[in-house]
C-alpha cells in the first residue's frame, strides 16, 4: 500500500505574516486527517517560519528547489545541507516553471535528486510535457526522457527517497485539469518506464503524483485513480480552507 500525499506548492507567494496565517487556520481543519501525509512548499524566505509553525505536526515543509553543490560561489542558490538546517523534509525539484524559464534540464534534475536523498530529503521530481508534445502524440515519450535521464541512474536506496509528480504543463495554473483518466494513463506509463528502469518491486512502492489544477471538485476523481498516489496543488493550495478540503478529500 503505498501512502497517498496531498502537496502545496506555493510558488512565489506569501510573506512571513501570511505563512503564520495560513497555518493558524490549516492546523486545527487537518488534525483528524490520518490518510495522507501533508506537504507545504513555501518560498525559502518563509521555510523557517514554517517549519516553525508547523511543528508536532503531521504537515511536513518542502523547498521549491535546491542547488546540488554543498556549498561554494554559486550566487543565489541554496544548498541542499541549508534545508536540512531550518528543518525541511522536502524538496520539489525540476517543476516545469524551473525547466521552462530557468534552463532546469533533465542533467540538472538528476543532480538535484542525488544530491538531496543523499542528504536525507525526500524529492518530489516533476516530469510532464508541454501541450505542443502532447498534440504531438509525444506525451509518453517526452515523460520517459525526464524519468530516464532525471532518476534513471538513481540507486534502489536513493530510490526509495524519490517521488515523481506528473505535472502536464498544458494543465498547470490554466484551470485545464488533466481528466482522472488521461491523468491515469500516463500514471500507468510512468510506474511501467519506472519498472523497466528499477524493477517491478522498486516501482510498485513508488509514489506517483498528479499536478495540474488540482481543486476541491476534482480532487476525489482523481485519487480514486489506481496509479495516483496523491496531488501536488498550485493555486488552490494558498488558501488554508481550499486547501484542507482537498487534504479532506475521502
Ligand atoms: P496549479 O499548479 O495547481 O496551480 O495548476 C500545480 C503546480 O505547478 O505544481
Amino acid at each position: 500500500m503505498r501512502r497517498p500525499i496531498i502537496a502545496g506548492n506555493w510558488k512565489m507567494y506569501k510573506t512571513v505574516a501570511d505563512t503564520c496565517a495560513f497555518f493558524d487556520t490549516l492546523i486545527p481543519e487537518i488534525q483528524n486527517v490520518e490518510h495522507c501525509d501533508v506537504v507545504v512548499a513555501p518560498p525559502f524566505t518563509v521555510l523557517a517560519v514554517a517549519v516553525e509553525e508547523t511543528e508536532g505536526t503531521r504537515v511536513a515543509i518542502s523547498a521549491q528547489d535546491v542547488h546540488w553543490k554543498n556549498e561554494g560561489a554559486f550566487t543565489g542558490e541554496i544548498a541542499v545541507k541549508m534545508l536540512v538546517d531550518v528543518g525541511c523534509t522536502y524538496t520539489i525539484i525540476g517543476h516545469s516553471e524551473r525547466r521552462q524559464f530557468f534552463c532546469e534540464t533533465d542533467e540538472t534534475v538528476e543532480m538535484k535528486a542525488r544530491a538531496a536523498v543523499q542528504a536525507g530529503l525526500q524529492a518530489i521530481v516533476c516530469v510532464g510535457e508541454t501541450l505542443n508534445e502532447r498534440d504531438e502524440g509525444k506525451a509518453a515519450e517526452v515523460v520517459r526522457r525526464h524519468i530516464t535521464n532525471g532518476i534513471g541512474h538513481l540507486t534502489s536506496s536513493d530510490l526509495s527517497r524519490i517521488i515523481v509528480a506528473y505535472e502536464p504543463v498544458w494543465a498547470i495554473g490554466t484551470g485545464r485539469t488533466a481528466t482522472p483518466e488521461v491523468a491515469a494513463e500516463m500514471h500507468a506509463e510512468i510506474r511501467k518506464i519506472l519498472a523497466e528502469i528499477h524493477g517491478e518491486a522498486a516501482a510498485q512502492e513508488m509514489r506517483i503524483l498528479y499536478g495540474g489544477s488540482v481543486r476541491p471538485d476534482n480532487i476525489s476523481a482523481i485519487m480514486k485513480k489506481e496509479d495516483i498516489d496523491g496531488a501536488l496543488v498550485g493555486g488552490a493550495s494558498l488558501d488554508p480552507t481550499t486547501f484542507a478540503s482537498i487534504i479532506k478529500y475521502v
